[in-house]
């Protein structure tokens, strides 16, 4: 087994999120991980691989000299590609005035959009940059980006290659979603259906044609998107086999969540407002709660996620940065991971399955990312630390020793 392999880690703690492993973390001392071809090859205790290490003189070793590995990190839920900010809007908060009258005066995301459909494919790849360097220097080698501040088919369309682009560039694995049905954009004042009738009909085959989109979003909201209208989308994003994702509960109960489940949606978003009915659904049908708490923290909230319940109905919970110049400006998921705990409520453990194996679940990725597991892909992070819990505890200090994607070694 060893052999064969391209290059081998020794002397490792592996924390696996492998469920069949059952102390926590998947946690397995002292261990050897091989790889090639950019999957996860072996893996084995030392003394086993110490058996084999004679006739291993070609391979190259990485002594590790005990430190702990884990998968990439995984943020499945953010709007990187954006231009301009909304600095303003945060003041105007913070003297009183609230997301939703700012919506509703024309602001918030439609603010984002103006300055985004004014910005070209470089642009908006060059903004990006900065945004994605940080999110990978912290150890993150997944990333979910968002259309959805275009709401025009030229627009939608560029954002959603930009974020492919950044793929190219960059050694980073980009999961896309289309979220045309994020707000209504100014052309189509009163008149939501025929919006909702165009995302279906025109916007989301553009995108399938194109390939430019893994999933599709819908914010549903009183300030945004109906049940009715959300349905539809998700009808249609079924038809094309694409994943689906909702904005849901953020900011009342609407029943998104119920609605997601029924689709067999990857995961709903944000359930601050979620009910026992909804957690119920997504337990029913393996939607991953994905939970963002920089959204609430920025925004102010004080209602939190039934966090209890989705324990107790087992709903697998991730956690995102949510990153957008509105209520989440932020870039950072180990910080995200810490505001998980100490707002939420999340154990450090249940923190760092949710930017693993629940992440990747959440992006419909549970076969190939956020385990370290034998046929698994090889994006790891080799950090100077002596527990897991660390990553969930400490921040603003970056104890990455290495980052590891697709076999490659590559620093952000
Ligand atoms: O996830 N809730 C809707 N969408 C984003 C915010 C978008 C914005 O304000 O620009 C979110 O919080
Ligand atoms: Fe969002």
């Amino acid at each position: 087994m060893f052999e064969t392999c391209e290059k081998i880690w020794i002397n490792a703690q592996l924390a696996s999120f492998d469920p069949t492993h059952a102390p926590a973390y998947g946690l397995l001392p002292r261990h050897a991980l091989g790889i090639k071809h950019g999957l996860i090859q072996c893996m084995a205790p030392m003394p086993m691989f110490e058996k084999e290490h004679s006739n291993l003189n070609s391979t190259e070793i990485v002594d590790t000299q005990g430190a702990l590995i884990t998968p990439g990190l995984i943020d499945c839920h953010t709007h990187l590609i954006h231009a301009g900010n909304r600095a303003q809007e945060f003041e105007q908060r913070l003297l009183g005035a609230s997301y939703e009258q700012i919506a509703q005066q024309g602001g918030g995301i439609l603010s984002t959009v103006y300055a985004t459909r004014k910005a070209c494919f470089e642009q908006l790849v060059e903004l990006a940059i900065p945004r994605l360097k940080a999110l990978m220097a912290e150890g993150v080698t997944t990333i979910e980006i968002k259309s959805g501040y275009g709401l025009d088919l030229d627009s939608e369309l560029n954002m959603l290659r930009a974020a492919r682009e950044l793929a190219k560039r960059f050694p980073v694995r980009i999961s896309t979603t289309l979220l045309g049905a994020h707000a209504l954009p100014p052309e189509y004042k009163n008149r939501a259906d025929a919006y909702i009738d165009w995302v279906c009909k025109a916007l989301i085959p553009a995108a399938v044609a194109e390939k430019l989109s893994d999933a599709v979003d819908v914010f549903c909201e009183h300030i945004a998107f109906s049940p009715a209208q959300t349905e539809r989308v998700l009808q249609a994003a079924q038809a094309y086999g694409l994943g689906i994702h909702v904005h849901a509960e953020q900011l009342s109960n609407q029943h998104a969540s119920a609605l997601a489940a029924r689709y067999q949606a990857w995961s709903a978003d944000h359930l601050e407002w979620l009910d026992e009915e909804g957690v119920h659904a997504m337990a029913e049908s393996g939607t991953v709660a994905t939970l963002l708490p920089a959204a609430f923290y920025f925004l102010r909230e004080t209602k939190l996620p039934p966090i209890e319940l989705l324990r107790r109905y087992q709903v697998p919970m991730a956690v995102a940065t949510d990153f957008n110049p509105g209520t989440a400006p932020l870039a950072s998921l180990r910080l995200a991971m810490s505001m998980a705990c100490t707002l939420f409520r999340l154990t450090p453990e249940e923190a760092l399955l949710g930017v693993t194996r629940h992440a990747a679940q959440a992006l419909g990725l549970q076969d190939q990312n956020g385990q370290l597991r034998e046929g698994f892909a090889a994006d790891f992070i080799v950090w100077d630390i002596q527990h897991p819990a660390e990553l969930a505890y400490q921040v603003g200090i970056n104890p990455i020793k290495q980052r590891v994607f697709a076999g490659a070694i590559s620093h952000a």
